[in-house]
Parts: structure tokens; C-alpha cells; sequence
């Protein structure tokens, strides 16, 4: 049986799905558009670039336009209409991360932004990502950081756990933020042939009109968020929305909206 076969399942569908799709682009890619410049400021100038689960598109643009010769892939349709309506002249390409249709050594930077933790076989991932890169290019990628640290997934997890049908269940996946904690983020890298050069917190962040915007950003802008909302009985959704709104009122206001703060981590590696 293939590695995580219900996770795999479940980001194929949910990313070929219209409502998420279209709500990645335009409630929950607020949050992830803040890390773009960080991103940008470390690829090495002029650089044969690959913007792998590129989305969108938005890194892909922000990167040409900074000058770099840029291929941006991802394995959703979906996501790759909206990158070629937003940026009709990039070069985008339908590819799966864990084979990709490159040959080795054909870029000197690939960047990953907050797509590795939605891949259910990372380490094939990250050796493809090893086999295309140049000797010695960069590897540079964005992830969310856990509830340890992330007030949005706190208030999120927390909700569940306490209103959830614990019946509902995620199915089987690498643990999603793995990649914001720096021992596990090495280890995973270097197992994989690369060495982190630095890591560092990104403060990202969405400002809401209404305390319930958090929670249907969750459901309607994220495969995993939106399955284990939209799974839940009907009385279960309701309780957690309630509990999110609340947990977003009291502890995220900001004058008269509020604001979520969903901290990255930004690791910047180098094949060995
Ligand atoms: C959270 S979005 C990130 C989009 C964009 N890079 C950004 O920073 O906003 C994750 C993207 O990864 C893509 N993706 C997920 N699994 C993938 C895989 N196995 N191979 C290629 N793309 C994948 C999805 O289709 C989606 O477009």
C-alpha cells in the first residue's frame, strides 16, 4: 500500500475542489502571501528557479519579477488555472512532487512555500527535489508552525478537541508541522542530503472582518481544515464555530477587526 493512502486522498480531492481551491486563494493565501518577500529576499540572484506546489502562482510572479527565471509546478488543475489567469505569461507545468519531470541538476533554487506538509511521501519529495537541483543549490521552503506556537492553530485545535465528534478523525499523514521545529526539520533535511543553513520565524497573519471569518477560512480555504469541519455532525460544526468565534473575539481584537496571528517557519537549505 502506498504511503498514507487516505492523506493522499484526501489533498488530491481537496485540491481539486472548487470551493477550497478558490478558498485557498482568497481567504487563506492572505496569511501565506505575507512570507513572499522573505522568501524572494534569499534565493541567489539570477537563479534557474522551481517553484514546486506553486499554487496560484504568487510566489512564482514575485520571483520573476525579481529578475529569476522561473518554473512554477504543482499537481492540481485547479490551482493551476488560477496561477496562469493571475500570471498568464509564467511557465507553469502539472507535476506531482514526488516525480517530477525535470532532469537532474536543472535548477539552482527550489522553493517550496507551505506546499511539503500537504505531500504524503516527503522524503521522495525532497530527493526529487535533490535530483533536480545543481550541486550545492538551494532548497528553500515555508511551513506553519505548530500550536506550541501558532495562536491561530491553538484557538483551531483546541476548538475541536473540546467541541469535536471524536469520531471524526484525520486520516494517517506525516505530522503537518514537523518542519517548523528545528530539531525535526534538520534531521528530516539532512537524512535527505541537505544542510539547514538558517531558520527563522515569519510573522504572518490574517485580519478578520468578523470573529467567524477564522473558522471558514479553516473550512472552506484548507483540505485538511475542511475535512475535519465539514465531516463533523451538524450540531458538532456549529459548537466549534462558536468556539473558534469566541477564542477570536477575546484574544485577537484589533480596533475594530482582528487580527490571527499564524506564524511561519522559513528554512533556507543547501544540498550537500
Ligand atoms: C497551501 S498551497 C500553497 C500555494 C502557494 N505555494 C502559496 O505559498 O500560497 C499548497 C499547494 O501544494 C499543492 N500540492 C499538494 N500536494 C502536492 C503534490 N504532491 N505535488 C505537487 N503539488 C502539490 C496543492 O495543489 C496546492 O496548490
Amino acid at each position: 500500500m502506498a504511503a498514507y493512502e487516505g492523506f493522499a486522498e484526501l489533498e488530491t480531492q481537496g485540491w481539486s475542489d472548487n470551493t477550497i481551491s478558490s478558498g485557498y486563494v482568497t481567504m487563506f493565501s492572505e496569511a501565506s502571501d505575507m512570507a513572499i518577500p522573505s522568501i524572494v529576499s534569499q534565493v541567489e540572484n539570477s537563479s534557474r528557479v522551481l517553484d514546486l506546489c506553486c499554487g496560484q502562482g504568487n510566489v512564482t510572479e514575485a520571483l520573476a519579477k525579481a529578475g529569476h527565471t522561473v518554473t512554477g509546478a504543482d499537481f492540481s488543475a485547479k490551482m493551476l488555472s488560477h496561477a496562469r489567469r493571475r500570471f498568464p505569461t509564467g511557465d507553469f507545468i502539472e507535476a506531482d512532487a514526488q516525480n517530477l519531470p525535470f532532469e537532474e541538476d536543472s535548477f539552482d533554487s527550489v522553493v517550496c512555500s507551505f506546499g511539503l506538509m500537504h505531500v504524503p511521501d516527503q522524503p521522495k519529495a525532497l530527493s526529487e527535489i535533490r535530483r533536480v537541483l545543481k550541486p550545492k543549490g538551494q532548497f528553500i521552503m515555508t511551513s506553519w508552525c505548530g500550536p506550541d506556537v501558532s495562536p491561530v492553530f491553538q484557538v483551531f485545535y483546541s476548538s475541536v478537541q473540546e467541541h469535536g465528534d471524536p469520531s471524526v478523525t484525520m486520516p494517517d499523514s506525516p505530522n503537518f508541522h514537523q518542519f517548523a521545529n528545528e530539531e525535526m526539520a534538520k534531521s528530516i533535511l539532512s537524512d535527505a542530503g541537505f544542510e539547514v543553513e538558517k531558520q527563522e520565524q515569519l510573522d504572518c497573519s490574517w485580519v478578520l472582518d468578523e470573529p467567524g471569518d477564522l473558522a471558514e477560512i479553516f473550512q472552506n480555504g484548507a483540505p485538511r481544515g475542511g475535512y475535519l469541519l465539514s465531516q463533523q455532525p451538524a450540531a458538532n460544526n456549529a459548537a466549534i464555530k462558536a468556539a473558534v468565534a469566541e477564542k477570536v473575539r477575546s484574544r485577537f481584537s484589533e480596533g475594530d477587526k482582528w487580527r490571527a496571528p499564524i506564524p511561519a517557519s522559513l528554512i533556507v537549505a543547501r544540498a550537500n
